[in-house]
C-alpha cells in the first residue's frame, strides 16, 4: 500500500513539473517571438521586409529610395526603355516612345508617375517643348532617354532646364548622341545618374549612331520639410 502511494505521489509530481516546464517554455517562446517581431517592425520599414530588387537592379533599394532603370534608344530603330519603382513606364513594346526626349515625370515625394511621353526633337514645336520643360515643378524626379536624335530642335534654354535638374552632360550632347538622365527639378547638386555616348563615325556601333547607353540605381525620395510641395 505505502509503495503504491509513493508511486502515485511521484507520478503526480512529475506531471506537475512537466506541465509547469511546458508552460514556462511556451511563455518564453511567445515572449521571445513578440520581442523579435517588435524589434523587426521598429527597425525595418515594411517595404524592406519582402524587399526584392525592382527594375532588374542587383539589389533592393534602401527605404525612401526608388529603383529605376533607363536605357536610350538604339539608332532610330529600337525605342528606349524607362522603368520606375518596378514598373516599365515607357518602352518600344508599350508603344509609347518616340524620336527625341522620352520623359517620365514623377512626384518625388509620393513616388507617383505624374506624366510621361516624348518630346519630338526632330519635328516638334520648340515653343511647346520649352513650355513642357518649364512646367515641371521643383521636387519632381525626371527620367529621360534619348531616341534617334535630341538636338535638332534643342535650344540653349532647354539645355538650361536640364542643367537646373542636375545635368552636366546635356551642354555637350550633339546630333544623334545617346543620352540618359535621372535628376530632380530644382536640385542644387549634379546628378550621379547620367550617361552619354558620342556620335563618332569611328566608334559608332550602328552606322550613323553610337551605342545605346543605360543607367540605373536608387533615386532618393524628395524631402519637403513637412511643407506641401
Ligand atoms: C528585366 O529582365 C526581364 C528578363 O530579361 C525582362 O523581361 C524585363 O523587361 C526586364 N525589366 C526591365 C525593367 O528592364
Ligand atoms: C548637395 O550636396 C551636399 C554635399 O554632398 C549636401 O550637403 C547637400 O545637402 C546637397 N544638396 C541638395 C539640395 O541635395
Amino acid at each position: 500500500m505505502r509503495y503504491q502511494a509513493v508511486l502515485r505521489l511521484a507520478a503526480v509530481t512529475a506531471v506537475l513539473l512537466i506541465t509547469w516546464g511546458i508552460s514556462i517554455n511556451s511563455f518564453d517562446v511567445r515572449k521571445a517571438r513578440s520581442i523579435l517581431r517588435l524589434n523587426y517592425e521598429d527597425q525595418i520599414k515594411p517595404t524592406f521586409k519582402t524587399a526584392t530588387p525592382k527594375c532588374n537592379l542587383s539589389r533592393a533599394c534602401p527605404p525612401d529610395h526608388f529603383a529605376f532603370y533607363i536605357r536610350s534608344g538604339a539608332a532610330n530603330v529600337i525605342g528606349p526603355k524607362i522603368c520606375f519603382d518596378g514598373k516599365i513606364i515607357m518602352s518600344h513594346v508599350l508603344n509609347n516612345v518616340g524620336p527625341g526626349l522620352n520623359i517620365v515625370v514623377v512626384n518625388g515625394e509620393k513616388g507617383v508617375v505624374e506624366k510621361c511621353g516624348y518630346l519630338n526633337m526632330i519635328s516638334g514645336n520648340p515653343h511647346d517643348i520649352l513650355a513642357y520643360l518649364n512646367a515641371i515643378k521643383p521636387g519632381m524626379i525626371v527620367l529621360v532617354a534619348s531616341f534617334d536624335d535630341v538636338t535638332t530642335k534643342m535650344t540653349k534654354e532647354m539645355r538650361d532646364v536640364f542643367v537646373g535638374m542636375g545635368s552636366t552632360l546635356i551642354t555637350s550632347v550633339k546630333h544623334r548622341d545617346s543620352w540618359v538622365f535621372a535628376g530632380r527639378a530644382g536640385a542644387e547638386n549634379k546628378t550621379l545618374f547620367e550617361k552619354q555616348a558620342v556620335n563618332e563615325e569611328k566608334t559608332n556601333v550602328y552606322e550613323n549612331w553610337p551605342d545605346m547607353v543605360e543607367v540605373d540605381g536608387c533615386f532618393q525620395r524628395t524631402i519637403t520639410d513637412g511643407h506641401e510641395p
